[in-house]
C-alpha cells in the first residue's frame, strides 16, 4: 500500500474510533478490519471506553445451573427438548438456596439462577427462592429462567429481584425464526422491553458465529443492545453441541469475536459486558482476553458438582472448583491492574 493511502487509513480508522455515535456502516467497518495493528488500535479503544465509563472493577457473578430441562427447540443448544441424549436434572428449591449461600460466602454479591425453559418451578417456587436467599444473603438476583409471563416478571421484581438475563441471539428475523420453532424475535424484544420498564435491570446479547449470518446482522445485534438500552450485554461464540442439529457447523471466529466484544463496549459505553464461559471453551486464555478487549465481568459457575456436567448447552464446556477458580480469577484480575469489585455491581446507567 502505498504510504498516503497508508495514511489516509490510519486517519478513517482513527476518525471512526473516536465517534460518539456509531451507524451501521461504522459497526461494519470496524468489525470487518483485517489488519494486525488496526485491530490493536481497536482493542485499545475498547480498553479506554471501559475504562472511562466502567473503571477497573471486574464484577464476579456467581452462577447456579439449577435445572437442564427446556420446553424449548433452539438448534444450537444442547439443552433443546428433543436432545433425549441427555441426562437432565433438577435441583430442589433447598439445594438452589444452599448454592447461593455459598456463593454469598465466597465474597461474591450477584447469584445468576439460571435454568432451560421449566414451568415445573412455578411463579411461587421462584418467588420463595428469591426471598429466602434475599432474607439471608446481601445480594443482587439475577434471574436467567427464559420467557415466563409478565405476571411472573412482576412478582419477581416485587419479590427482589433485581435483573433479568434475556438473550435475543440474533437481531435478524429470518435466522431467528429458523433457529427457534416456537418463538418469535418480536416477542422476545417485546419481553426485553417488559422487563426493563418494570425496573429489572436488562440483559441481551447475541451469539457470534450462527449459519447465514453476516457482519451487517452482528452490527445489528451490537445496535439493538443500544435501541434496547441494555444494562448488560452478552456477545458470546457459537460453539456446536454434539446432539443438535448444528453439530458439524465450524465454532465462532475467536477474532471475530473478540471484535465484537470490542465494538460492543465503544458503542455501548457503560453496559456490563462478560467475558464468557463460551469464550473460555474457544480459548484457554479467553476470560483474560475478554478483559482486555472490553468485558468487565465474569460469572463463576457454583452449580454442585454432581449436576454440572449435565448442563451441557455446548460440548467442552469448561468445569472448575468455583472456590480455587475465583482465587485464581482475583490473582489473574489483580496481575491486569485491574480490581474484584466488592459491591453488587449494579447497573452502570444513570437512570437505575
Ligand atoms: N453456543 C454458544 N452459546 C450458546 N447458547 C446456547 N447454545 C449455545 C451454543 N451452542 C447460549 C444462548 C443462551 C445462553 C444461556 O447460552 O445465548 O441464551
Amino acid at each position: 500500500m502505498k504510504l498516503d493511502t497508508h495514511i489516509a487509513n490510519d486517519k478513517y480508522l482513527s476518525d471512526v474510533l473516536n465517534k460518539s455515535e456509531f451507524e451501521r456502516d461504522d459497526i461494519t467497518y470496524l468489525l470487518e478490519l483485517s489488519d494486525k495493528n488496526d485491530i490493536q488500535l481497536l482493542y485499545k479503544k475498547a480498553d479506554e471506553v471501559r475504562k472511562e465509563f466502567c473503571g477497573d472493577e471486574v464484577h464476579l457473578r456467581g452462577i447456579i445451573e439449577f435445572s437442564n430441562f427446556c420446553e424449548q427447540d433452539c438448534v444450537y443448544c444442547g439443552l433443546r427438548k428433543s436432545n433425549d441424549k441427555l441426562e437432565r436434572y433438577r435441583l430442589s428449591v433447598d439445594e438452589i438456596i444452599d448454592t447461593a449461600k455459598k456463593i454469598y460466602s465466597a465474597g461474591i454479591k450477584t447469584v445468576v439462577l439460571q435454568s432451560g425453559e421449566d414451568s415445573h418451578y412455578t411463579k411461587e417456587d421462584i418467588t420463595h427462592i428469591i426471598k429466602a436467599i434475599k432474607d439471608s444473603c446481601d445480594v443482587a438476583i439475577t434471574l436467567s429462567l427464559g420467557e415466563r409471563s409478565f405476571d411472573e416478571y412482576d412478582e419477581w421484581k416485587t419479590a427482589g429481584a433485581d435483573r433479568y438475563l434475556l438473550k435475543h441471539e440474533t437481531a435478524n428475523e429470518k435466522i431467528y425464526s429458523a433457529l427457534h420453532s416456537k418463538q418469535k424475535l418480536e416477542e422476545r424484544l417485546a419481553h426485553l422491553k417488559y422487563l426493563k420498564s418494570i425496573g429489572f435491570q436488562a440483559g441481551s446479547g447475541n451469539i457470534i458465529g450462527l449459519p447465514k449470518q453476516t457482519i451487517e446482522d452482528i452490527a445489528d445485534d451490537i445496535l439493538l443492545c443500544k435501541e434496547l438500552d441494555c444494562d448488560m450485554c452478552s456477545f458470546s461464540p457459537f460453539i456446536p453441541s454434539p446432539e443438535t442439529p448444528l453439530k458439524n457447523i465450524s465454532p465462532a471466529d475467536l477474532k471475530l469475536t473478540l471484535k465484537t466484544m470490542a465494538v460492543g463496549r465503544i458503542v455501548l459505553k457503560n453496559a456490563h459486558i462478560p467475558a464468557t464461559t463460551a469464550l473460555s471453551t474457544l480459548t484457554p486464555e479467553g476470560r483474560k482476553l475478554g478483559l482486555t478487549v472490553g468485558a468487565n465481568v465474569i460469572m463463576p459457575n457454583f452449580t454442585p458438582d454432581e449436576y454440572k456436567d449435565k448442563y451441557r448447552i455446548y460440548a467442552n464446556k469448561k468445569t472448575y472448583d468455583p472456590i480455587k477458580y475465583v482465587e485464581e480469577l482475583k490473582k489473574m484480575i489483580n496481575s491486569m491492574g485491574r480490581k474484584v469489585s466488592e459491591d453488587k455491581g449494579h447497573s452502570l446507567k444513570k437512570n437505575i
